[in-house]
């Protein structure tokens, strides 16, 4: 009914999907960006230096700003590229189709390969490269869309991504901010993932954390 309130139930029933759906999701999804920016010591340096100049002496992040913070979009997307967590999308058909004459009858489930797409050699040059620069303003305009589903596309695409999206820019401006990871003997590399439905790797990202100035700000 449009307008109509939820009720308890319903409200708790959201609440609690929005748990399962956000939680895991959005830690795995920074704990594969922390990794990448550890074995990438360059790419890692820029950002916090784009960081300092734009938040100086560890100011807290503002959202007028953040959202303008372009190096650190193309690094997060390029990260999420290369470990998209959702392996996979699926949806049913609702009536009968035909696409490149193939038939599919209505009530087929489709699964569409997320992990596969962004990884594919014939579409990303050096895909299992980490190239941040692929979303630069310049470049980002010539990726198809459908290459790049890792919050899914259409009416049922994930409610929560610009609430994921900003909450983990805020956190790894936080992170760089006061420390700097890189990999030590236990860090596996390359990683390898396991064969879960969510994006993990096979064993624990193990990284060597410093101290930045010795100090800590923000929560
Ligand atoms: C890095 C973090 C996240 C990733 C990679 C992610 C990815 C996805 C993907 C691939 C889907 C399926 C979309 C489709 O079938 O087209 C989805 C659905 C969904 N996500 Fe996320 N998600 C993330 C974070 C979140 C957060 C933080 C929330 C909530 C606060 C959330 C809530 C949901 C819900 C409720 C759905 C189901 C939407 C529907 O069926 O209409 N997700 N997500």
């Amino acid at each position: 009914m449009v307008g109509a309130a939820l009720s308890d139930l319903e409200f708790v029933a959201q609440s609690i999907i929005f748990i399962f759906a956000g939680y895991k999701t959005t830690s795995s999804s920074l704990s594969f960006l922390i990794y990448i920016l550890a074995i990438h010591c360059d790419v890692q340096q820029k950002l916090q230096e784009d960081i300092d100049a734009t938040f100086p002496n560890k100011a807290p992040p503002t959202y007028d700003t953040l959202v303008q913070m372009e190096y650190l979009d193309m690094v997060l997307k390029e990260s999420l590229r290369l470990f998209p967590i959702a392996g996979r999308i699926e949806r049913v058909y609702k009536k009968n189709m035909e696409i490149s004459r193939v038939f599919i009858p209505k009530g087929t489930v489709v699964m569409v390969p997320t992990f596969a797409l962004p990884q594919a050699s014939e579409f990303w040059p050096e895909p299992e490269e980490f190239h941040p620069k692929r979303f630069s303003k310049e470049n980002k305009d010539s990726i198809n869309p459908y290459l790049y589903l890792l919050f899914g596309t259409g009416p049922r695409n994930c409610i929560g991504m610009r609430f994921a999206i900003m909450n983990m820019k805020l956190a790894v401006i936080r992170m760089l901010q006061n420390f700097s990871f890189k990999p030590c003997k236990e860090t596996q590399i390359p990683l390898k993932l396991g064969p879960q439905g969510l994006i993990q790797p096979q064993k624990p990202i193990v990284l060597k954390v410093e101290s930045r100035d010795g100090t800590v700000s923000g929560a």
